[in-house]
């Protein structure tokens, strides 16, 4: 099964009514994990290095692992740049092969980040990369209860369809609630502003800040018109908390039970938000 760009994928998402996960990856493991999940569920994922991972040593092997093991893979991968934080850095994405990149330029200006996700697509659609951006501001769980500031950063409806038509982008990801890392709080999600950015454009809409929302809450994001999710601090905190059970189970602690307890423990969490968001069966 491909290697392949998500934003076909995203369309048939949206118009059938699921959602398809991006998972953040750090290394083979987390990799691995995902990779099978995918292939045990038929469905389509995405695979993604942030931007912290994308500046470390390793990310232009680690690129090219993910590539590699998806073209091999039994159901359809992208390779993402989560957060891209700059020009430089998404055109960096596009030299190691990735098939899909971010650019977060949410906390500029709306003109700056409007210019330079313009001249993104550009340069990424003419080797065939899909883009995302984001409109409005996404924060951290951790300020979850200054509410003020959190309200500040959600998407405003009146500006969306301009966004969309003057950068070409291919999905976007919105603010309406949710938030990067635990939460500090009940998330509230807040669907009314989600459907009056449904009603402004028809690219697919991004949620992030997976982590930490009600099954409840995901269904009804997902059928108030989000196609992708972001997925990440729930892998690793429950990976994290299983390893360190399986090694305080035993006296005889073994490099490759754990390594093994990690995969497992990624395929399991994957698999789940795979069939909670309707993908699994789609790939
Ligand atoms: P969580 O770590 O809160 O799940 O958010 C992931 C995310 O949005 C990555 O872009």
């Amino acid at each position: 099964m491909p290697f392949i760009s998500i934003v076909p994928e995203l369309k048939r998402a949206q118009s059938e009514g699921y959602a398809i996960p991006l998972f953040d990856a750090v290394d083979m493991v987390s990799t691995e994990g995902m990779v099978l999940s995918a292939e045990a569920v038929r469905a389509p994922v995405i695979i993604a290095l942030y931007d912290a991972v994308f500046e470390g040593p390793n990310a232009r092997a680690l690129a090219s692992y993910i590539r590699t093991r998806a073209e091999k893979a039994a159901a359809p991968i992208s390779l993402m740049l989560d957060h891209g934080k700059s020009f430089e850095q998404c055109i960096r994405a596009l030299a190691y092969g990735f098939s899909d990149v971010m650019f977060d330029g949410s906390q500029l200006p709306l003109e700056e980040n409007i210019a330079t996700t313009r001249a993104i697509v550009k340069a990424a659609h003419a080797v065939g990369v899909g883009v995302e951006a984001e409109l409005g501001h996404v924060g951290q769980g951790s300020q979850y209860q200054d509410t003020d500031s959190l309200r500040r950063g959600f998407t405003d409806p009146d500006e969306v369809e301009r966004f969309v038509a003057e950068t070409g982008v291919d999905f976007l990801a919105i603010a309406i609630g949710t938030a990067h890392g635990p939460y500090a709080g009940e998330p509230q999600l807040d669907l009314e502003r989600l459907a009056a950015i449904r009603a402004r454009v028809n690219v697919p809409l991004v949620l992030h800040g997976g982590s930490g929302l009600s099954e409840a809450q995901f269904r009804a994001a997902i059928a108030g018109g989000i196609a992708k999710v972001n997925v990440a601090t729930d892998l690793f905190v429950t990976t994290a908390r299983r390893m360190v059970e399986a090694a305080r189970a035993t006296e005889a602690v073994s490099y490759f039970a754990l390594s093994k307890v990690a995969t497992d423990s990624f395929e399991e969490r994957c698999g789940y938000y795979l069939n909670l968001f309707g993908a699994a069966g789609k790939g």
